[in-house]
């Protein structure tokens, strides 16, 4: 009997969408008060890993997006609302969507009601046809804070393209995603022991991702910020932290 290979390098394989939905919405049991991250950061093993990233991306990452009262914000893949923190207060409306339901319940009781916010479930392929983003449009910040890499390519591609119809001429796109360092790896029904779970996740390679983005550079898009971070606390020998900017 052969054995599915739940490594794969190189070659390009789908992974399964509704697992991947299915092991978000089951994270939003791993919320807890006094470690609210760890839910969408998981590092089970390591609480204190999640600290010192939240930090970088903070103090480093955020203000180069450039966030103020004139900011339009949608937050894809937004989770429990993390980046909602330090976003919402800084900008004029912030929106957050994600796919899975469990998880944006925690986002909706976090955050103070008397901010201009939203939270909408709602799946990234479908993202220009919701009905909060079409009466909010057009925003001019968006973020992809470690989402890109549950998305299979060709899906990506025209979730990215969906993007054009309801961002502002002027805008930012903030990607972070860990990458593959040489070779792109996916890990399909992968049995993770950090995260006591099978795991599907596509690790794309810098040039991928460069690649995947025509579609916003034929519109006028430019990478600006395209580097990876936090190596001196890499964890896993086969990828790196990595994100992008691009602006219009
Ligand atoms: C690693 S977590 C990051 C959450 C948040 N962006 C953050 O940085 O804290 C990945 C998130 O992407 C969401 N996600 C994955 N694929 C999605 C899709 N196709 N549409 C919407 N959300 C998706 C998951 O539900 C999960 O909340």
């Amino acid at each position: 009997m052969e054995i599915k290979k739940t490594r794969i390098y190189g070659d390009i394989v789908e992974i399964n969408k509704k697992e991947v939905k299915s092991f978000w919405n089951k994270r939003a049991q791993k919320y807890t008060d006094d470690n609210p991250y760890n839910a969408v950061k998981c590092n089970d093993n390591n609480p204190e890993y999640v600290h010192t990233l939240e930090e970088y991306e903070r103090n480093y990452i955020i203000p180069q997006i450039k966030i103020d009262s004139n900011s339009k914000v949608l937050d894809i893949g937004c989770g429990i609302g993390r980046l909602a923190d330090v976003i919402v207060p800084q900008s004029k409306y912030y929106l957050g969507t994600d796919f899975a339901e469990e998880l944006l319940k925690i986002a909706k009781n976090r955050i103070n009601p008397s901010y201009n916010f939203d939270f909408e479930v709602c799946d990234f392929i479908n993202i220009s046809k919701n009905e909060c983003v079409q009466k909010n449009k057009l925003f001019n910040k968006v973020i992809l804070a470690g989402v890109t890499m549950y998305i299979n390519d060709q899906e990506l591609k025209t979730c990215l393209e969906n993007l054009l119809e309801i961002i502002d001429k002027n805008a930012t796109i903030y990607i972070s995603s860990p990458i593959a360092i040489d070779e792109r790896l996916t890990l399909e029904g992968f049995y993770s022991e950090n995260l006591n779970s099978e795991y599907n996740v596509i690790y794309r390679t810098v040039n991928e991702y460069l690649n995947t983005f025509k579609v916003l550079i034929e519109h006028g898009f430019k990478v600006t910020k395209n580097e990876h971070f936090l190596n001196d606390m890499k964890q896993y020998p086969e990828t790196e932290r990595h994100y992008f900017i691009l602006e219009r």
